[in-house]
């Protein structure tokens, strides 16, 4: 199994916290392609307010470090995406293309906040997919009220979301009660991605293959290649998972 794909990082320098400077970008890069990612979707925090205009920004930014990684990683792929905090203006920034999508595709990354309640999430992610969007809910293991109760995310599943964890998480980083609540999506196959969400080279690093060892053990070959493989390449095609 090779070629993992990264949905979710902050890999272009100085936008938001992730990377400082273009060389921890590119160690970042280097971390990344170590562990056997080969095709990366940058995604920089956007809270999105109408009439602003931050995607010109983050675009140059972008560009720069797409030319400088392939000049240094040839067999990597960079793609421009973001990780949006949804607000009632993000269907209209996506529509006036103020917001980037992943990879230029009808799927976006979104988050909440932690403690938003359940009717907030699922009227967002109706609104989403009544744009036209296919809404990824980022790190699903943050939402206390999705912890409580696993058929909420069922339910979310079902209206048309796609669930995403961070890698962290499976690794017990962020506490044991997420890694719990991400192995129970994992064993009932409710988890369509595993990300990095990676902020620098040193704290939270793009490290991801580990995971995937656990993954493979633990629920099959076939189950963590389409999680970190397979359901990134369909996104990245705009085909339903
Ligand atoms: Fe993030």
């Amino acid at each position: 199994m090779e070629g993992y794909i990264d949905i979710h990082n902050h890999i272009i320098p100085k936008v938001d916290d992730g990377a400082h400077s273009i060389n921890q970008a590119l160690r970042m890069l280097e971390i990344a392609f170590s562990e056997g990612i080969r095709t990366v979707i940058a995604t920089p925090h956007i809270s999105y307010r109408r009439g602003e205009d931050r995607r010109s920004k983050l675009m140059g930014a972008f560009e720069e470090l797409r030319i400088k990684a392939e000049e240094q990683f040839p067999e990597l792929k960079l793609y421009m995406g973001s990780e949006i905090f949804y607000s009632q203006d993000t269907v209209y920034g996506l529509q006036k293309n103020e917001i980037p999508t992943l990879g230029n595709t009808s799927y976006v990354l979104v988050e909440f906040q932690p403690s938003c309640e359940y009717r907030y999430l699922k009227s967002s992610i109706q609104n989403l997919i009544i744009g036209g969007y296919k809404p990824v809910i980022a790190h699903i293991e943050r939402y206390y009220v999705l912890r409580k109760d696993l058929k909420l995310v069922d339910e979310l599943i079902l209206m048309g979301a796609y669930i995403q964890s961070n890698a962290s998480s499976i690794r017990g980083e962020d506490g044991r009660e997420l890694q719990r609540f991400v192995k129970k999506l994992l064993k009932r196959k409710l988890l369509h991605f595993v990300a990095t969400d990676s902020h620098g080279d040193k704290i939270r690093p793009p490290r991801i293959r580990e995971c995937i060892d656990t993954a493979k053990k633990k629920y099959g070959d076939e189950y963590a290649a389409d999680i970190f493989i397979h359901n990134g390449r369909k996104l990245l095609k705009d085909q339903y998972i």
